[in-house]
């Protein structure tokens, strides 16, 4: 979603994006589970090589929970209110939480999220270069790559 989402049309990719954001930020206290994943930074400065030793725990999470039917997304929505939350947990100076992951089993259909086709999100040699066998597959297509 770009900086400007807000204005965005609201049947448009992102006006749709928005809209599924504020009902999610409007309703997350409803999941009957909050993961608040956390990492130790021990004094460092939080980015993205951080970031690195947290997602992938976050993302085993995800599938996981996906295996089990249960629903499941990854949000940073409390860096809003950080400080909160930590004083509210009695989160310590140095650990900072990195993602909120509301778990619950779907009200609605639970099926596969849209994706962009392969070609578009994935380059081969040089950025911006699709793969000549991407040609209409999205990376949830079963067929096999020839
Ligand atoms: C780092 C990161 C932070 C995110 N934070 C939020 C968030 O705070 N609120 C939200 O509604 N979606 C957030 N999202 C988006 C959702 O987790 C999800 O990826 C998006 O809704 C696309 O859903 P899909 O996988 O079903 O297509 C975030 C995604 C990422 C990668």
């Amino acid at each position: 979603m770009g900086r400007d989402a807000s204005a965005a049309p609201p049947a448009s990719p992102a006006g749709k994006t928005l809209a599924s954001a504020r009902y999610l930020a409007e309703h997350l206290h409803e999941a009957p589970v909050l993961i608040l994943a956390c990492v130790n930074t021990e004094g460092a400065t939080a980015g993205l090589t951080m970031g690195a030793s947290i997602y992938p725990a976050v993302q085993n999470i995800l599938l996981a929970a996906g295996g089990l039917g249960i629903g499941s997304t990854l949000t940073t929505i409390h860096r809003f209110r950080n400080q909160q939350v930590k004083d509210l947990l009695g989160i310590p100076r140095e650990v900072e939480p990195a993602a909120l992951i509301p778990l619950g089993y779907p009200l609605g259909k639970f099926g596969r999220p849209p994706r962009k086709p392969l070609g578009e999100v994935a380059y081969v040699d040089r950025w911006g270069q699709p793969p000549a066998w991407s040609h209409d597959r999205s990376p949830l297509s079963h067929e096999p790559i020839r």
